[in-house]
């Protein structure tokens, strides 16, 4: 039976190489509490045999997907931090240059550790309600390291619980469907957004020319140079006007426009 300890230490390190997630030395409860439902899913004797195989070099993504997908936090909700739309409406969409009389140019946005969906969604209902015209020239890509988390945006399906976490009454009516107990987003939305699985560390962007890239509430998982690294590949695809957008609390040494939004720097 392996030891404990040269599990934890093995699920550190490889949670740090493959997904840039620093877990630090107090966290190990938390190896037993998300991985033992998938070692006993997966058919291990052990969290401790399940990890080893895992981190091994060559497992399958069968093996590992499911250990990304239980190690990342996916904490996320409906219109997540109100200053965060407030300057989107009044200062950067303004800013881009794509609201004025005449402007046909399309607007793309990659939208970097999506999780299940909920900001995407709140972002497309933002613009439909906000800035229609806009919105029928939106294109957004939505990405997440976790497949389960991409899964799930992808089908749009939430139970109550999490449609209550942060939408309102009209919204629910407006931009939702029914699927049995749970709402389901409607299709035009959910047409709007293209969902991939990518991982910020390890992956170059999945596309340029990007007049938005939003990675809000996933730099504070990353050590120091890491963000910095991600922070970079991100301005190196945004247009010469673009912006970045950031949790509010994930200052940058860098100039900004509003808390958590960045204008594209050299
Ligand atoms: C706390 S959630 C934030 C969700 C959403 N952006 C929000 O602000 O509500 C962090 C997300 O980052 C994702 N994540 C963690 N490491 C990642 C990586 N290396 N590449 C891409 N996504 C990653 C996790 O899977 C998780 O869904």
């Amino acid at each position: 039976m392996p030891e404990p300890t040269q599990s934890w230490n093995a699920l550190r390190s490889f949670m740090a190489s493959t997904c840039g997630v620093a877990l630090a030395d107090d966290q190990s409860y938390l190896m037993e509490a998300r991985l033992s439902p998938v070692a006993k899913t997966l058919n291990y004797r052990s969290v401790d045999e399940y990890v080893l195989e895992a981190v091994r070099p060559g497992a399958p993504t069968r093996v590992t997907a499911p250990l990304i997908d239980a190690m990342t936090t996916h904490e996320t909700y409906w219109f997540r931090d109100a200053p965060f739309w407030k300057a989107l409406q009044d200062q950067v969409i303004p800013r881009l240059g794509l609201t004025e009389p005449g402007s046909n140019r399309n607007f793309t946005i990659w939208l970097a550790a999506c999780s299940t969906g909920q900001e995407v969604y709140s972002l497309t209902m933002f613009l439909e309600e906000n800035f229609p015209p806009l919105h029928q020239r939106t294109t957004i890509i939505a990405t997440d390291v976790s497949e389960a988390a991409v899964q799930q945006a992808k089908a749009g399906v939430y139970t109550v619980f999490e449609a209550n976490r942060g939408l309102s009454a009209p919204r629910l009516v407006k931009h939702f469907e029914r699927a049995g107990a749970n709402f389901k987003v409607k299709e035009h939305l959910r047409r709007k957004v293209t969902f991939v699985t990518h991982n910020l560390v390890t992956q170059a962007p999945p596309g340029i020319g990007f007049d938005l890239v939003l990675m809000r509430n996933v730099l504070i998982y990353f050590p120091e140079a890491t963000r910095r690294a991600v922070v970079q590949r991100a301005m190196g695809v945004m247009k010469p006007n673009g912006l970045l957008g950031i949790g509010a609390t994930e200052l940058l040494t860098l100039p900004s426009l509003s808390p958590g939004w960045y204008p594209k720097s050299a």
